[in-house]
């Protein structure tokens, strides 16, 4: 661990302190500097470094005037699969929707199928590639799902790589149980056999450590309502934290459910209704928007304004998958957020930094630079925040640090 590591010289600090749940309710420094000791930050403050933290050993990153946000976190993504979907490409563009191609065995099914012929090796290979590209883009932690396996030995599969890839990279990775992703070929006529499996696997999941969040693709013609409730109800006897696919294609109330049993997060939310905007507002449940999804299928954005207003508070995340979102760029995420969501510039760093680590449970360890929370942070090659999203497809990171340790430089 590097020692004292003071960065200087920093244009912009924006430490997305939370003053309040209000979306746009940021800290910014000017002429700011941050130190951080054995990989935690112990001052930060706008003006000269003062003499007391300056060592013999002491490592100095002068910042030249750009800016520095907490490292991003992309706090939904199916990480782990086998396997790309091109070929569904042009059916995709000429139309077909996405559950139309689910039904007929592809989309979801066919990344079920690759992630079970490839091993343990080449999913990692391909998850590692992925998990650069995340850093490059600014991405410190993330959220990966399993939900590509369906069977006991695949599921437990991606969450050994999970961990092994938490372990042995720089993104801090937090694994969530998906099983209940779609109704693999083999049940086509055992919907209730394939719900017990589901349980099955989660204690065993759950007993051996692989995860500790459950999520649902609550979605017609996926898993009901009904069904979506049995599940987490089981999960939260077993000690899962929560969060769900909600209202992505078609409303059949995800939202409500998740209010109803008081999760992290609902996740997606482009077919949400007034009344389950309010119950995730009530119940204090992050909304946790994918635009990129929307983008990739041509379809209707989350109506953020409106929960804005309500007072939702709001995280951002790439939805990273082979299926409806193949892209790990996050800054691209945040530019649309802007440009399709209309979201603030403050909106969309908080979403992206403090709230989807509240979305994880970990905001008291990441999420904002703040005195004793982790050195993870970012330089990015821009004088403000604005800039970033207005330049939009480039990637604008210059170094990412975490935990205190340079662990990505441009070039
Ligand atoms: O969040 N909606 C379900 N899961 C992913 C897509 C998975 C896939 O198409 O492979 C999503 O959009
Ligand atoms: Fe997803």
């Amino acid at each position: 661990m590097e020692n004292g590591l003071i960065l200087f010289n920093i244009g912009k600090l924006y430490t997305v302190k939370e003053l309040s749940k209000k979306m746009d309710d940021i800290e910014v420094l000017e002429n700011a500097y941050i130190i951080i000791e054995d990989g935690v930050i112990v001052a930060i403050g706008e003006g000269e470094v003062p003499s007391k933290y300056i060592k013999i050993t002491s490592k100095f990153i002068d910042v030249d005037g750009k800016i520095v946000t907490p490292g991003f976190i992309d706090s939904h993504t199916h990480l782990v699969h086998g396997g790309s979907r091109e070929n569904e490409f042009l059916d995709k563009i000429n139309g077909v929707p996405y559950l139309e191609i689910l039904k007929r065995g592809g989309g979801i099914l066919s990344t079920v199928k690759a992630t079970r012929e490839s091993s343990e090796e080449e999913l990692l290979k391909k998850a590692k590639k992925s998990l650069l590209k995340m850093l490059s883009y600014g991405v410190t932690t993330i959220e990966a799902k399993s939900g590509y396996g369906l069977d006991l030995e695949t599921e437990k599969k991606q969450l050994r790589i999970n961990k092994k890839l938490d372990l042995e990279q720089d993104i801090t990775i937090v694994s969530t149980y998906m099983g209940a992703h779609a109704l693999p070929k083999e049940y086509e006529n055992d919907r209730n056999g394939y719900l017990e499996l589901v349980k099955q696997v989660a204690k065993e999941v759950r007993k051996e450590g692989l995860a500790e969040f459950f999520d649902v693709f609550c979605e017609e013609g996926v898993f009901s309502y009904e069904e979506s409730k049995k599940l987490f109800l089981r999960a939260k006897e077993l000690g899962y934290k929560l969060r769900i696919h909600a209202d992505e294609i078609e409303n059949i109330k995800g939202a409500q459910l998740a209010a109803e049993l008081g999760m992290l997060s609902a996740d997606h939310l482009m077919a949400v209704d007034d009344d389950g905007i309010e119950k995730i507002a009530k119940a204090g449940v992050i909304a946790n928007i994918l635009p990129a999804t929307s983008f990739s299928l041509g379809k209707n954005y989350a109506p953020v304004k409106k929960m804005i207003e309500k007072g939702v508070e709001i995280a951002l995340s790439s939805d990273y998958n082979p299926g409806s979102c193949p892209s790990e760029n996050l800054q691209f995420v945040m530019q649309l957020a802007a440009l399709k969501l209309k979201m603030k510039p403050n909106e969309i760093l908080k979403a992206v930094t403090l709230n989807a680590a509240k979305s994880l449970g970990l905001d008291k360890e990441i999420g904002s630079l703040e005195i004793g929370k982790k050195g993870d942070l970012v330089i990015l090659d821009a004088k403000n925040l604005e800039y970033i999203l207005y330049h939009f497809a480039v990637n604008h990171t210059l170094k990412v640090f975490k935990d205190g340790r340079l662990v990505y430089m441009k070039g």
